[in-house]
């Protein structure tokens, strides 16, 4: 079965890298990854004000990631942080209160730039972030891609042969295996919950 990946890319540059690396590993995991780019540049500011009747563009991207088994998210490092659109997308998503469409959800962190510490700041706020929505987010392998350019791509704007495309697919691979575990760990929990119910409600009817 493949799981459906929201991914969200924090750029809104046509020939983000970001989103291409992105490109890549959705062409990696092809087979068991069922990836989709989730639209964020025309999301309204979010503002609390709103939530008794969100935007339309508030509500789809709910949706979108709500139906998703899992998050990607691919962005920048601007000024050593989170870029404002991707902030302000989490946001939304998080929102109202009690409601977030990431709660639970299983996610991983790319950030790649041309710079050497590959967004490693972005990387982390990200993931601070996650931990406080309540996403596990995959530990290993760390995704900072440092020295990505134009020419890490090829005609198709996927990854050339070398050592970052084999770490982006040691990373597609990893990801998959990662939301597998979670969702089929949770599966038997429930499973076991369940059984532990039936077997708790024979014995009181034998009481
Ligand atoms: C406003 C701004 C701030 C930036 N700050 C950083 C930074 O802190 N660290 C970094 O590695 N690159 C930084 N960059 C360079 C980006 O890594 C580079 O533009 C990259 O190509 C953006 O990602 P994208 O190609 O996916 O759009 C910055 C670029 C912009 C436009």
């Amino acid at each position: 079965m493949a799981y459906k990946i929201a991914i969200i890319i924090g750029s809104l540059r046509k020939d983000s890298l970001n989103r291409k690396v992105a490109r890549s590993i959705c062409g990696l995991r092809g087979d068991n990854l069922d990836c989709s780019m989730i639209e964020i540049g025309d999301l309204p500011l979010y503002n609390q004000d709103l939530d008794g009747n969100p935007p339309e563009q508030w509500r789809r991207f709910r949706e979108q990631v709500a139906a998703a088994d899992g998050v990607l998210f691919c962005s920048p490092e601007y000024n050593r942080g989170v870029p404002g659109v991707l902030k302000n997308a989490i946001d939304v998503g998080s929102r109202p209160y009690g409601q977030s469409v990431f709660d639970k959800k299983p996610a991983a962190i790319v950030t790649a730039s041309p710079g050497s510490i590959g967004g490693f700041g972005a990387n982390h706020q990200i993931r601070q972030t996650c931990v406080f929505l309540n996403m596990p987010v995959m530990q290993q392998p760390e995704a900072y891609l440092g020295h990505v350019t134009d020419d890490s791509f090829d005609e198709s704007g996927c990854l050339k042969e070398g050592p970052l495309k084999q770490l982006v697919t040691s990373l597609a691979h990893a990801f998959h295996d990662w939301v597998d575990m979670i969702h089929r760990s949770r599966q038997l929990l429930a499973e076991d919950a369940a059984h532990t119910a039936q077997q708790q409600a024979r014995a009181r009817e034998h009481a």
